[in-house]
This record gives C-alpha cells, structure tokens and sequence, in this order.
C-alpha cells in the first residue's frame, strides 16, 4: 500500500520548480460572484509543501467555489491564485490582466489532483479503464505505461485486486478510491477533496479516510472540504473555518477545535457535536428522548 513513495512526483521535493518553504499555492484577495451573490469575498490563503489543511464551514459558505477556483473549474473575478508561483487563468501584460489561453490554464492547473463528492468514474469502464483514461488521452503514455502506471495506483488505495470490476460492482467507498487512484495517477503536487466522504455509507467512510490519511503521511499536500472533524482533528496542519465567503478563523486543529472563541464557529462546531455526541452523553440519556 505505499506506491506513492515511489511516484516521481508527490512527494519527493526534487520534481518541484519552487524552492523549498515557498507555499505550493497562494491565494490573495480572492473574490468571485454568481450574478447578484458574492460567494467568495477575498479569501487570503497559503498551502505550504506536505501541509494537510482541512476547510470546514457551514453549507453554502463558498468551500466548493474555492476549490473548485483552485483547480481552475471556475473563473474567479479578482485577487490572485498563484499554483507553485505561477498566476492561474490570467496572464499579466503590460500592467493589465487577460484570460489566459486554455492550453496555458491547463499547464498551471496540471499538477493539481481533484476529488469530488460524487465520484463521477465512467461506467461503462473497468476501474483500472478509469485510471488508465486521461494517462491516454491527456499525459498521452503508451497503454503499457499507462496499465502500469495505473496497477501501481489502484495497489496505492488497496484495490489491486478490483482493476477489472466496472463501478456498479464496487461499493461506494471503493468507487471513491479509485476516484483518488485516478487523480494519483496524473502525479499532482496537490490533492483537493471536495466533502470526499459525505456521498456514503456510514461504514465506508473509514476505509476512504484510511487513504487520504496514508496520503498524509506520504507527503502529499491536501486541501479537504470535509465534515470530519475528527480526521480533521487528527491530519490536519491546518484548519481553515469558511463562513460566508471568507475564512473567518484559522489554525492549528488544537487551536480551531479548543479555543473556539469566534461566535460562528462555536456556533458550527456545537450543531456539529449536538448531531453526533449522543453517546457521548450516555445511553441513558438517548433512551429518554
Ligand atoms: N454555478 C453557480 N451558479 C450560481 N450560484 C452558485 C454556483 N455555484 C455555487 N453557487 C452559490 O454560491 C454559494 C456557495 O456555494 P458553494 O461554494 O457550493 O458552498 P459550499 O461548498 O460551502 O456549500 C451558494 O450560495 C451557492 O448557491
Ligand atoms: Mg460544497
């Protein structure tokens, strides 16, 4: 389970263009509207190399916008998002911004791996089809390489075993690793997962977890939207608390989690823990309601 110390590219520190301790991505006065709605409202962030920030925040606060501006999935209208130090979907010429052509958005945005809610693999395809596809089509590797490639992926979230099994056989949380194979296996400097977990069962939550967990440890660097608190406690550096498009506080796991001082996030963290504490109060307790 640990072909990732072994790709060229994720967490090995010699593949980076930056030099070490610059943030892989920045982000300054981010603003981006939908029509009369501002979603986002100048968000100020840094990921540095191997960081783990978990992004949490009440429904409709902006997470997927921001992520999704990341990974350059949406426009965005102002301020800078900066990938490994290169501006992302504008180019600067003579002091003024344009869009940038689609082929150089594409070459900023390439070493960024993207999770998302619903796992959105082709069904008509086997899963090592699905993690074979874009190393065909976009990175253009032999289909040798590219099997290769996407064996040692599949190995990498513990289903070496399932490579000939279309989606409809596999359950939720295995369709959701193959998802995260499928990112792997275009060899992003970044993974961004967008709520990975919300889409299942209870039961498969852990084994998803498990992954992203190992992916931690292995060096990737990971922004995650999540409702984890408790992944978010254990494998974050960072915890960045979003609420109505800007990050309202920020810190360590301990300090966002402990020291809730802020009105809203004490507010967030308590519906949190009044859902899911009920044994925490004790059977007694349960059985009386
Ligand atoms: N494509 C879109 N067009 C119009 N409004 C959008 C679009 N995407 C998101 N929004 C709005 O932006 C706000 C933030 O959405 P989102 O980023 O999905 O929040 P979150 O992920 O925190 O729940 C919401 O009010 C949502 O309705
Ligand atoms: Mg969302």
């Amino acid at each position: 389970m640990n072909a990732i110390a072994d790709m060229p590219s994720s967490a090995s520190t010699a593949a980076f263009d930056t030099p070490p301790g610059a943030p892989l991505i920045e982000v300054r006065d981010l603003k981006k509207r939908f029509g009369e709605v501002e979603v986002l409202r100048g968000v100020d962030l840094e990921i540095a190399r191997s960081e783990v920030v978990c992004i949490i925040g009440p429904s409709g606060s902006g997470k997927s916008t921001l992520l999704r501006c990341l990974a350059a999935l949406e426009t965005y209208d102002q301020g800078d998002v900066r990938i490994e130090g290169e501006l992302l979907g504008y180019s600067e010429r003579n002091g003024k911004r344009v869009r940038a052509a689609q082929g150089e958005i594409n070459r900023v945005r390439r070493n960024v791996g993207m999770v998302f809610q619903q796992f959105n693999l082709w069904p008509h395809m086997t899963a090592l089809g699905n993690v074979m596809e874009a190393l065909l089509r976009v990175r253009h590797l032999s289909r040798d390489e590219a099997r290769r490639r996407a064996n040692a992926m599949l190995e990498t979230v513990g289903l070496a075993h399932k490579g000939d099994a279309y989606p409809s056989k596999l359950s939720g949380g295995q369709q959701q690793r193959v998802a995260i194979a499928r990112a792997l296996a275009m060899e992003p400097h970044i993974m961004l997962f967008d709520e990975p977990t919300s889409a299942l069962d209870p039961e498969l939550v852990g084994e998803v977890l498990q992954v992203m967990k190992q992916l931690a440890r292995d060096g990737m660097t990971m922004a995650v939207v999540t409702h984890e608190m408790g992944f978010a406690a254990r494998v974050a550096d960072k915890v960045m608390f979003i609420d109505q498009g800007r990050i309202a506080v920020q810190g360590k796991p301990r300090e966002v989690f402990h020291d809730a001082g802020q009105p809203r996030l004490r507010q967030f963290l308590q519906n949190y823990f009044d859902r899911n504490a009920f044994w925490a109060r004790g059977p007694d307790d349960v059985e009386q309601r």
